[in-house]
Formats: structure tokens, sequence, C-alpha cells
């Protein structure tokens, strides 16, 4: 019989600190340790993310290897993200991943966080559908918007981005327009399922077919936020729920449009999402639409595996274990790397 693979996994190119324990394809562990200590400055404030992450980053591992029952010596190999991020994150996992690969003499395997976000695909797991090449992924987080066509596990390429702002940003700065603590996506959408999605319109952006730009729609949002309380100082507070269901509508109709550009110039209709946005109700919901209405198929990643998480580390180190991709000790942290680097 095949001995079974043990990675241990650790994300900390953010906000969230995360260890992961893989067997082969299957998660048996996923400890995720947020950080509050953001929400009062509407914003993540790099500098208090790396002290946390210090804190965090022994007891979190520490309970992903007891969670799944693993030991340290029966572990084939340590993954860690080494980019994209914020430099100051992403050095704790990097020195932390290192230093434990070092002492337990097993190889080293550095992740590509936006790959990651779209190979939490092939977790083996009831609710978790994998998708076959080619497929597109719209990735939407954060820190990125793109259309990534997938022709293999690390053969991707990107067909359309944001030429500024992400459509994360899109949801936390129109939160925080509307005085809600960060991270306002979550909010967005809370508010959004109560509201009238068709009660305000903001006008979309023009960009290339399979680009994309929010800060136009931010503006907007905040000059028309500013006009009606003008007129009525109490006009978020009395409006909140349809003012949400509107923002988040226009960012969901502005996502679809490009999809189903991106469809019609590969006809590819194989369609993931992926990232902390594909947590978003509205997108998932448009998504199932698409199916019956396009006949396309979706890939709609569980929960668990849309924001921040070591599992999708895990299972981009597994499929790179597997073909003995393993780094250097002197690799280091990126804080800018594309999906196809
Ligand atoms: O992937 P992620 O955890 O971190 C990055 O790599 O950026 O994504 C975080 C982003 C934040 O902007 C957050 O507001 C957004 O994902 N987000 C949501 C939802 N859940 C998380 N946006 C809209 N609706 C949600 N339900
Ligand atoms: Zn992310």
């Amino acid at each position: 019989m095949i001995k079974p693979v043990y990675i241990l996994a650790i994300e900390s190119s953010c906000d969230d600190t995360s260890a992961s324990v893989i067997c082969n394809t299957k998660i048996l562990s996923n400890v995720i340790a947020n950080q509050d200590v953001h929400s009062k400055y509407g914003g993540v404030v790099p500098e208090l993310a790396s002290r946390a992450h210090q804190q965090n980053i022994v007891p979190v591992v520490q309970q992903a290897l007891e969670q799944a029952g693993v030991s340290k010596k029966n572990l084939s190999a340590i993954a860690f993200t080494k980019g994209p991020g914020l430099m100051g994150s992403l050095l704790v996992g990097t020195s932390f991943a290192k230093s434990l690969a070092l002492g337990l003499q097993i190889p080293l395997i550095d992740v590509n966080h936006m790959q990651a976000h779209i190979l939490a695909h092939f977790i083996k797991e009831e609710g978790n559908k994998t998708p076959p090449f080619p497929f597109l992924c719209l990735t939407i987080s954060g820190g990125h918007t793109q259309i990534v066509k997938i022709s293999n596990y690390f053969e991707m390429e990107i067909l359309g981005e944001t030429i500024d702002d992400a459509v994360g940003e899109a949801f936390d700065k129109s939160a925080k327009i509307l005085g809600l603590p960060y991270p306002g996506g979550p909010l967005i959408d809370k508010y959004a399922k109560l509201g009238n999605p068709k009660a305000y319109s903001f006008t979309k952006p023009k960009v290339g077919d399979l680009d994309f730009s929010f800060s136009g729609l931010k503006t907007g949002i905040l000059y028309f936020i500013q006009k009606q309380q003008r007129i009525n100082p109490n006009f978020v507070e009395e409006n909140l729920i349809d003012i949400c269901a509107s923002i988040q509508f226009t960012i969901v109709e502005i996502l679809m449009e490009k999809l189903k550009n991106a469809v019609k110039k590969t006809n590819i209709k194989h369609i993931a999402i992926a990232g902390g946005v594909s947590a978003n109700s509205e997108i998932r919901s448009r998504l199932l639409q698409a199916e019956k209405h396009f006949g396309w198929t979706t890939y709609i990643p569980k929960f668990e595996y849309t924001t921040d998480n070591a599992a999708m580390i895990a299972i981009t180190g597994y499929l790179k274990y597997l073909n003995n991709n393993y780094s250097d000790v002197s690799v280091t942290a990126q804080a800018r790397l594309k999906v196809t680097e």
C-alpha cells in the first residue's frame, strides 16, 4: 500500500492566521484565528497584523495538529503562503514554515495564495465539486478581481482583471461610507438580503470586455450618500437595507456581465468562483441561476474555503508535493506575486 502523505500548511498573508493538516486530498483540520484588532481602524493595519500572527501562529499550528490527530514526526512536508500579501504578515508564516521544515528535515513547499484560492476546488469533500480542465475561475477577494483560465493545476492564464480596486475593496469601502466596521463585505451581504436591490441605481464602469474597475463605483456611491445626507441626515440609517441591496446588486451585475463575456470568448462553460467575495450570497445564487439559463456548470466552494484559510494552501501544497515541486530554504516571501507565477 502507498504511504499516505500528511502536509501541514500555514497561511498568514493578510489578517488571518491559519493552519491546516491534509492527508492526500482530504482535509483533517483547518484552524483559523481571525484578528478583531483591525475592525475599529476600518481596514487591516499591517504592523498589528504581523504582531498578531506572531502571537497566534504557535497555538494555531498546535491546534491544527491536535484536531487532525497527526504528530509532527508523521508529517511529509510543510507548505506555506509565499505571497501575494502583506510583507510583515507573510514573513511570520514563511520563517515559521522554514524553521519547522528544517527542524523536521522534511520538504518545504511554497504556495501562491491566488493559485490556492482556485485550487481549493480540488479538496475532496462532500459539498466541494471539482471542475474539469479547462475551466474559468472568477477570483474575487480583498486584493484581486480576475477571470482566470485554468488549463491544468499550475497552468493558468489571466483573461481579465481589475484596473484599479478589487471587488472586495468595493464592498469594504462602500461599507465604510455607510459607517459599517471592517470587513464590511459580509455585513453588506447580510443587510442586502432584507432590502430592495432596485431601490437605487449606480452607474456601472466602462472598461474592456473582460476587465473590471471599481473605483468609480465607490466614488459614485460616496457622492450619492453625501447628497442624500444633505437632504436627510438620517438617510443611511433609515435606508440601510435598500442601499446595501442596491450596491450588492450593482457589483454582482458587473461580475456576471464579465463572466458572460468570458464564456462567449472562450466557449468554456465550466465556471468556478474563488476568494473571499465568493462567500457572497448574491453571486452564489446568480451563478446557480446561470446553470439553468445559460447551461453553465458552476463550482462554488464551501464557505470555509472562500475567505483566507490554510486548507487551500494544504491542497495546493499536496499537488506540488506529487510533482516533487519543493522549495529551497533560500525561498523568500513575495508581497507581489501573480497567479501565473
Ligand atoms: O480572500 P479574502 O479572505 O482575503 C484576501 O485575500 O483579500 O477576501 C476578503 C474579502 C474582504 O474584502 C471581505 O469583505 C470580502 O472578502 N467578503 C465578502 C463576503 N465575505 C467576505 N464580500 C461580500 N460578501 C460576503 N459575504
Ligand atoms: Zn485571499
